[in-house]
């Protein structure tokens, strides 16, 4: 089938009551037909009807055998962390969203777990970086905030060898744009929060597996340590993923006439969107991939630039977040990075002259009028 048609029907079909769209069970418990016997379901946090449907589109969405649906991206993360162990070692791409840095620098490291940055697209680094004790590859691609591209079949193949784990944040693109797990990765992690929901109203985490094992332990540590998506989230996520591929095609076009439009702009030194055919390692992105999505990061000519444009708009919403119906832009430095230590934000490129901005489903030219405007507001010879 179709991955649109997946996308209205791969969760849920009519139960006995012929309903159309999935029922919110928001019931905690299950009676027991007799002793030892089960319906299926027990008890909530272990699974629930409405979470499982969401859950089932998402593993055949992702190419999986199965999902796990969290209360948030960061559960998920957390979630995904307890597969190590104290003295275990991850390579993760050396710009990844702040608040992963931040799991892995606190949470990780007082759990024993150490990492090492590196640009996972560049292979040599990535072997430079391997120790004995190296257990699994973290990667995000097209990367949070700068658009760093990592080639998921070559690193995959490489960490095979080797027994290392491939985990791929798939946020930024979804399965409609690219499908990690095709591409050779192990486990896929989405901020469900962005497209998947896709209208700036839902807080949701997604891990899709492919292997026995990686399923068996990351739906026991899913149960025992509870962080679930609610009932009514589930729903919603299912709802918003009834219409993924007319949006991400939307956002994804909008995204490229905006970043045309950008790199005309005298204000504007560089502009970071995967579609733009002079973009970092374009070739090997067009490969895995079959859109560029909905993300644009551009430098501006000073700070004073920045924080002027960010005051001026009008329609799009200084905001930190992504992939949603409205548009969002974004001070990164101050956002989404603010507890990364600031000359490691320096040295990737997160700087106080960079923005970075949601696409959302308003028109496109309605956006660019916007940030026009903005930007001829800006006061000249400050
Ligand atoms: C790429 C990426 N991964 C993970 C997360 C964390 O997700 P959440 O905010 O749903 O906890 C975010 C949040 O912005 C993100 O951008």
């Amino acid at each position: 089938m179709d991955f649109s048609t997946l996308c209205v029907h791969g969760g849920y079909r009519p139960d006995c009551t012929g309903s159309v769209s999935a029922p919110i069970y928001t019931t905690t418990a299950y009676a027991h037909p007799g002793v030892q016997q089960s319906t299926g379901y027990d008890y909530i946090r272990t699974q629930n009807p409405t979470r499982q449907s969401v859950e089932k589109c998402l593993a055949t969405l992702e190419g999986g055998t199965d999902a796990f649906a969290f209360a948030s991206g960061m559960a998920a993360l957390a979630c995904l962390m307890e597969l190590f162990q104290p003295g275990d070692h991850l390579i993760v791409t050396g710009d990844l969203y702040g608040g992963s840095i931040r799991l892995f620098n606190t949470v990780s490291r007082k759990n024993g777990i150490t990492y090492t940055e590196v640009d996972t697209g560049d292979l040599d680094a990535v072997k430079k970086a391997y120790q004995a004790n190296t257990k699994a590859v973290y990667i995000e691609t097209p990367s949070n905030p700068t658009m760093q591209i990592t080639d998921i079949r070559e690193i995959s193949a490489w960490a095979h060898e080797k027994q290392l784990k491939v985990i791929v944040d798939n946020t930024f693109l979804t399965p409609y744009f690219q499908k990690p797990l095709q591409l050779g990765a192990d486990i896929v992690l989405h901020s469900g929060t962005k497209y998947l929901g896709g209208h700036n109203d839902l807080l949701a985490g997604i891990l899709v597996t492919k292997q026995e094992e990686d399923t068996t332990r990351i739906k026991f540590f899913q149960n025992t340590i509870g962080a679930v998506l609610s009932p009514f989230d589930s729903w919603l996520l299912l709802r918003g993923l009834k219409t993924l591929p007319l949006r991400m095609e939307r956002h994804a076009s909008s995204a490229l006439a905006i970043a045309k439009w950008l790199q005309k702009q005298p204000k504007i030194k560089k502009v970071f969107y995967p579609g733009l055919e002079d973009s970092f390692r374009y070739a090997v992105n067009a490969k895995q991939v079959s859109g560029f999505g909905g993300m644009i990061s551009f430098e501006v000519d000073s700070e004073e630039t920045a924080r002027s444009v960010l005051s001026r708009l009008k329609l799009v919403l200084f905001a930190e977040s992504l992939g949603g119906t409205e548009s969002l832009l974004t001070y990164p430095l101050l956002q989404t990075h603010s507890d990364v230590p600031r000359e490691e934000c320096l040295a990737k490129g997160i700087n106080e002259r960079l923005l970075r901005l949601s696409v959302g489903l308003e028109a496109p030219a309605d956006i660019i009028a916007d940030l026009e405007q903005a930007f001829a507001a800006v006061p000249e010879n400050r």
